[in-house]
C-alpha cells in the first residue's frame, strides 16, 4: 500500500494534546523568547515593503502581526498553523494585509506555486519528522529569488554548554512514580546541526546565504514559569505519554527540581539556536 502523500509523516508529534490553556500560556510566555529570535529572523531576512510572506507554523500569531507592519498595506502576511487552538487566538490580531488558516507545512497543496516572496519558520523546523518534504513544500510556494528562514534547536553538540534546566527536568521524570512510563524512545523532536541543514536546504534548490548557530540567554519568571513555557511549545506532548492524573504531580516535580536553580533574577536557561537564511534557486 503507498502512503497519502497527504498523510502526517511517522514520527510526527501529536496534534491532540493542545488546549486553550496552552495556547494562553504559549501567546504570554513566548513574548519575550520565541517572538525575539522571529523578530531577529524577520530582520536578517530583510522582510520589506509589499513582500508576500508565509509563517509556516505560526502558533498564536505574534511574529506574522509583527511581519504584517514590515510589509504594510502593498504586502500580505499568512500565517499557518496544524492547531486550531492557535489558530483562534492568532485570527484575534487583526490587520488588512494579515490572514491565518489551518494549515500543515506537510501539506501545502492549497497554496499556489511562487505565490511568496519569504516563508518564514520560528521554532518550528524541529517538528517536521520529515523535513526534506516540507522542504519541497516550501520550495514550491517560493517564487525564484524568493528566501527562506528558519530558527530551530540544534542538536547538543560537543560545543555545548551544559543545560541545567533540561537536566533538572529529565532528572524529576526518573524518580518514582514517573519512571514507571518510560518516556517513547521515538522522540519527534528532530534537531539537525549547521552541516545537516545546509544539504537538506541545497538539495531541496535553495542556494544558503547564512548559517550559524548563536548561544542566547533566556530567563524564566519562575520554576512553573518554564513548566508552562515548555509544555506550551510542545503542544501538551511534554507529558502526554504519562496517564493524565499523574501529569499535574509531574508539573509539580519538575517545578520543584527547577527551584533550586531559582536566582533573584529568576532561571537562566542558555540555549543555542540555528539561524539559517537561504534564497530559491
Ligand atoms: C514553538 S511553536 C512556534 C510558534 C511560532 N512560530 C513562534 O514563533 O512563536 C511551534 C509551532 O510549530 C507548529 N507545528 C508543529 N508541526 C507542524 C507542521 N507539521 N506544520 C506546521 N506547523 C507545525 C506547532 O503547531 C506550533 O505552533
Amino acid at each position: 500500500m503507498t502512503a497519502d502523500p497527504r498523510s502526517p509523516p511517522a514520527g510526527a508529534p501529536s496534534l491532540a494534546h493542545d488546549s486553550d490553556a496552552l495556547a494562553a500560556d504559549y501567546e504570554r510566555l513566548s513574548v519575550t523568547r520565541q517572538f525575539e529570535t522571529g523578530k531577529g529572523l524577520a530582520a536578517e531576512l530583510g522582510i520589506g515593503r509589499g513582500e508576500r510572506v508565509l509563517d509556516v507554523g505560526c502558533g498564536t500569531g505574534l511574529l506574522a502581526e509583527h511581519v504584517a507592519d514590515l510589509v504594510g498595506a502593498d504586502g500580505r502576511v499568512l500565517g499557518i498553523d496544524p492547531l486550531p487552538l492557535r489558530i483562534e487566538v492568532a485570527q484575534a490580531k487583526t490587520r488588512a494585509n494579515l490572514a491565518f488558516e489551518v494549515g500543515d507545512a506537510n501539506d501545502l497543496g492549497a497554496l499556489p506555486p511562487a505565490g511568496f516572496d519569504v516563508v518564514l519558520l520560528n521554532a518550528v523546523f524541529h517538528w517536521l519528522p520529515d523535513q526534506p518534504r516540507a522542504l519541497a513544500q516550501f520550495a514550491r510556494v517560493l517564487r525564484p529569488g524568493g528566501r527562506i528562514g528558519i530558527s530551530t534547536r540544534p542538536p547538543n553538540g560537543a560545543d555545548a554548554v551544559r543545560q541545567p534546566i533540561f537536566e533538572a527536568m529529565t532528572q524529576a521524570m526518573a524518580e518514582p512514580p514517573f519512571d514507571r512510563h518510560p518516556r517513547p524512545r521515538t522522540s519527534f523532536v528532530v534537531q539537525v546541526d549547521a552541516g545537516e541543514i545546509r544539504r537538506l536546504l541545497e538539495a531541496a534548490g535553495f542556494a544558503p546565504t547564512l548559517i550559524e548557530v548563536r548561544p542566547i540567554v533566556r530567563m524564566h519568571a519562575s520554576p512553573e514559569a518554564v513548566v508552562r513555557l515548555y509544555e506550551a511549545s510542545s503542544f501538551g506532548n511534554l507529558f502526554a505519554y504519562l496517564p493524565p492524573d499523574l501529569r499535574p504531580r509531574a508539573r509539580a516535580a519538575m517545578a520543584a527540581k527547577l527551584a533550586a536553580l531559582m536566582t533573584p533574577e529568576g532561571i537562566a536557561e542558555q540555549v543555542r539556536r540555528l539561524v539559517a537564511l537561504a534564497v530559491r534557486r
